[in-house]
């Protein structure tokens, strides 16, 4: 530890070895490993491998930490309330926030549009794109109607260039567009590469915690939606949140994945529109808009995001298999709990599922993860395959266990207010969660212990 040595690094994806190695066991690529000295620190491998990202505060003594002064907590406000909400109430200073997201879903518009929010008030906001330039992303500002004074832009992907911008802007906001076109001139990889990724976002971590400024990241995604590059990415930053939507609609969730400063599983509605995002406040009355009611297979939950409820639409088809094996696909549901409930209903209820093809949807686009909407997939299956509507004024809540037991359901009394406030007055719930439901007398709340009896109730 701590002195020179001669290592071996590949140059398409940072592997690091004592030897020179003629293919990478890493990514797998020939000739690609380069010698480079590396002074070791003594600090995990996989971390960061240069000096400069060694350590936030390299020679810096150890200080007090309970009982020492705080020096901040305040938060910068975005301005946006489902913004600040999915963020746990407005941005950290000094963190380093991941954004990813399909190309084209909108993270460039998400985060012109909340440098501009935060440019309006006192801090400096600077925007750093190496994918657009500077007309690109003023004419996107101007078709979002942006008028801002403390809104810099720079096209310097180059790292250390980009200090000396920061230097002279002084910002309490940073955006970068995108991390996979930063280059750390100390390396000699190309920008994108995994060994690029890694340092550059190591090195914006450390100046961001340095001079206290909050920095958005705006990372690739693979084709199946991972962000592209380490892993590794995802520990060393402070929030990872995820913009996602359906390109053929206009709906998009930002949900959190990660968060140091707030809880996870937090979503966030924005429609996009001809003037950019826009907030969608009400999110349960958007999904529920244009529904038909009293067709067989359409049944309303409360899901829990985050600590926000949201009413959503479970759709089923039940058809009978013409070929082969009966099929089962999902939409915006776990396929995994689709398949169980229908071995209950088939065991405990006694519905020949056996042979019929089985499709499950959430309608709007939100997926739904949460067994508490296990009960109206069941019945949502049922119905169909009946052919009898669940009542539309109806929403339906309780998890199934495989004895085809209906399992009581968490923070039932937020889901239940969620749903007077748009009209429903009827409720089938677990019976242990009756309890709660003794607090609302003017509804009328039919309490059930298994599958069948749900069955029985509701159709
Ligand atoms: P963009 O933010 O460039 O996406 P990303 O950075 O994630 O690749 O957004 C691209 C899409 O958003 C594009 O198809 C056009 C659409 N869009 C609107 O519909 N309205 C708008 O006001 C803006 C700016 C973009
Ligand atoms: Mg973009």
């Amino acid at each position: 530890m701590g002195r020179e040595r001669v290592s071996f690094f590949c140059s398409e994806c940072g592997h690091e070895s004592g030897n020179w190695l003629g293919r990478c066991p890493g990514c797998s690529g020939w000739n690609t490993f380069r010698e480079a000295p590396v002074k070791r620190a003594g600090y995990p491998p996989g971390v960061a491998h240069g000096t400069r990202t060694a350590s936030l505060m390299a020679g810096h003594p150890p200080e007090l930490l309970v009982g020492a002064v705080l020096t901040r907590d305040e938060r910068l406000p975005t301005h946006s309330g489902e913004m600040d909400r999915v963020l746990g109430g407005g941005i950290v200073p000094g963190s380093v926030i991941l954004l990813g997201g399909d190309p084209g879903i909108g993270k460039s518009t998400l985060l012109l549009q909340l440098a501009a929010a935060v440019g309006n008030g006192p801090g400096m906001v600077l925007y750093v794109s190496g994918e657009e330039s500077r007309q690109q992303v003023q004419m996107r500002a101007g078709r979002l109607g942006i008028s801002c004074d403390h809104l810099y832009f720079s096209s310097e992907a180059d790292l250390d260039r980009l200090q000396s911008a920061l230097e002279s802007v002084a910002p309490a906001l940073v955006i970068i567009d995108s991390i996979q076109t930063m280059s750390h001139p100390g390396l000699p990889m190309l920008p994108g590469s995994i060994g690029q990724l890694r340092e550059c976002t190591a090195e914006l971590v450390r100046l961001a915690k340095l001079e206290n400024f909050s920095c958005f990241l705006i990372g690739h995604v693979t084709k199946d939606g991972a962000l592209a590059g380490p892993r590794v990415l995802e520990h060393m930053v402070d929030t990872v949140l995820s913009f996602e939507g359906d390109s053929h609609q206009n709906l998009r969730l930002l949900r959190a994945v990660k968060n140091r400063f707030g809880a996870t599983n937090e979503i966030a509605v924005f429609t996009m529109g001809e003037r950019g995002l826009e907030e969608v406040a009400n999110p349960s009355a958007l999904f529920l808009d244009g529904r038909a009611v009293d067709i067989p297979g359409s049944v309303v939950v409360v899901a829990l995001e985050g600590t926000r409820p949201v009413l959503v639409e479970v759709q089923a088809l039940v058809c009978p298999t013409v070929f082969g094996a009966p099929r089962r696909a999902t939409t915006g549901v776990d396929y995994n709990r689709v398949v169980l409930t229908a071995a209950v209903l088939e065991k405990r209820a006694g519905l020949n599922l056996a042979n019929q093809d089985i499709y499950v949807s959430v309608v709007g686009g939100l997926r739904v993860v949460e067994p508490a909407v296990d009960l109206g997939v069941a019945l949502a299956l049922a119905s169909n395959f009946r052919n009898i509507p669940v009542d539309a004024g109806t929403v339906v809540l309780g998890e199934i266990g495989l004895t085809g037991e209906v399992r009581a359901v968490g923070q039932v009394e937020q889901r239940i207010r969620e749903a007077v406030r748009l009209g429903f007055r009827r409720f089938i719930l677990p019976e242990r969660n009756l309890d709660v439901s003794s607090r609302y007398p003017d509804l009328e709340v039919i309490g059930v212990k298994t599958v069948r009896e749900a069955l029985d109730k509701a159709l």
